[in-house]
């Protein structure tokens, strides 16, 4: 059958890809059992080739040249910030920030918004480290609180214990979208109502929930959401962005200023460009954000309702398998309910790496391993590393059987 393509004479409906169709697209993953997506998911042919045109047609800078090809690259690159948007729900693509990865993202907002002494922030022992430690240094630099909400029994954060937490000092909530390490889907819209009725702002980490679950940031009510390009999204390395509010955007003061962010006015007066340009010092990674609207086309395609579908149903399978295996234990919570496609597990006696190595020595199946830069969640969960397995569209029923056929064969040698 013919690899369903994005060229623009395609009628919309050869477009809607299967899952095999996707895999087909992901040539490195050859035979590989990959199961590691909350990680990295490689680029299908789509985006590849969306990077290829750029630099074989205009490898050019954008938003400096006028002469024709360095104007094919400035209209692709805003192009790719109009896809992006509307893939959020954004109302105006100034709000999308492109930055290197989910850390830059966080970085820009936590170094500037506003906070005094005696402020708060809450934060939930499920962040990952990039959403927790640029809170803390900017905690101790403006003499802010930090607190820490728990999940419950089923690894959700209930509006109800982030309330709690609430205070007239609070100034800002922060949280996951998705765990990294549990790959629930938090209640975040109903987080943001009643923080938002508090006066406070909100920030969802988005690194794992975008390209897995429908998101539309207004529908959401938050302040601002940070993405990652390379991992569901299918983006290229190195890419990322920032999402926020206009109004709320204009108010932060950029990590970096240099050429596009600022303009001189005299030998010792400058004044900053217009968001989201003055966030953006220095050149892009103009073929990176080509690459990352191309992936957010593709997604929008395929359409994120059954991505989370397919997800969804054979993380049902992969925690059947594994918890009908002895000497396996699923950390977090056994329901799929809520589940977005990524489970961390541990089999009796074996470290984590171990196990890994192990997959990867018996049938070429990847998984992470490790504490998955989430000390407080491995805190949360009772222990020290994991074993992390995650799916994505492109990942099938034969994956799991060759994880499950794998893992029985750990855990019988153990
Ligand atoms: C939930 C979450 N937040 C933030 C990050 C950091 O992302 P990046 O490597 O894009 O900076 C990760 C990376 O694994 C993550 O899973």
């Amino acid at each position: 059958m013919k690899t369903p393509s994005l060229d623009q004479d395609e009628p919309e409906e050869s477009v809607r890809m299967n899952p095999s169709q996707l895999r087909s697209e992901i040539s490195v993953l050859g035979d590989i059992v990959y199961l590691d997506a909350a990680s990295v998911c490689p680029s299908p042919q789509h985006v590849l080739r969306a990077v290829e045109a750029y630099n074989r047609d205009c490898p050019f800078n954008y938003g400096v040249g006028v002469f024709a090809k360095s104007m094919d690259a400035a209209r692709r690159v805003d192009e790719a910030r109009a896809s992006i948007a509307g893939f959020v729900g954004a109302g105006d693509a100034r709000e999308i920030v492109f930055t290197k990865n989910t850390t830059e993202a966080i970085n820009v907002v936590a170094a500037s918004v506003e906070l005094t002494a005696g402020d708060e922030i809450i934060l939930t022992s499920l962040e990952h480290q990039s959403n927790i430690l640029p809170w803390l240094r900017r905690a101790e630099k403006s003499g802010a609180r930090v607190q820490y909400v728990e999940p419950d029994a089923n690894g959700l954060i209930r509006p109800a214990a982030v309330e709690a937490c609430l205070s007239k000092r609070t100034r800002l909530v922060a949280i996951t979208h998705v765990s990294n390490v549990i790959g629930i889907i938090q209640p975040v819209t109903d987080i943001a109502q009643m923080v938002k009725r508090a006066s406070a702002k909100v920030f969802v980490d988005a690194a794992q929930s975008g390209g897995r679950v429908p998101i539309d940031v207004r529908a959401i009510g938050c302040d601002f959401m940070v993405f990652c390009g390379r991992k569901s999204l299918m983006g290229p390395q190195g890419t990322g962005f920032l999402w926020g509010r206009l109004e709320e955007l204009d108010r932060l003061c950029p990590l970096n200023i240099g050429s596009r962010s600022a303009d001189l006015i005299d030998s010792h007066q400058w004044k900053f460009t217009a968001t989201p340009h003055r966030f953006e010092a220095g050149v892009l990674n103009t073929a990176g954000v080509i690459g990352l609207g191309a992936a957010a086309e593709l997604l929008k395609r395929i359409g994120l309702d059954r991505i989370l579908q397919h997800n969804r149903a054979l993380t049902a399978r992969m925690v059947e398998g594994l918890a009908s295996i002895d000497g396996v234990t699923i950390h977090g919570p056994s329901g799929t309910e809520h589940q977005a496609g990524i489970i961390s597990w541990s089999v009796e006696g074996r470290g984590a790496h171990d196990v890994a190595r192990a997959l990867d020595q018996g049938g070429a199946v990847a998984v992470a391993s490790g504490p998955q830069g989430s000390a407080l969640a491995m805190r949360h969960l009772g222990v020290r590393e994991v074993v992390r397995s995650s799916v994505h569209y492109f990942s099938s029923e034969q994956d799991i059987a060759a994880l499950i056929d794998g893992v029985e064969r750990i855990a019988r040698r153990a």
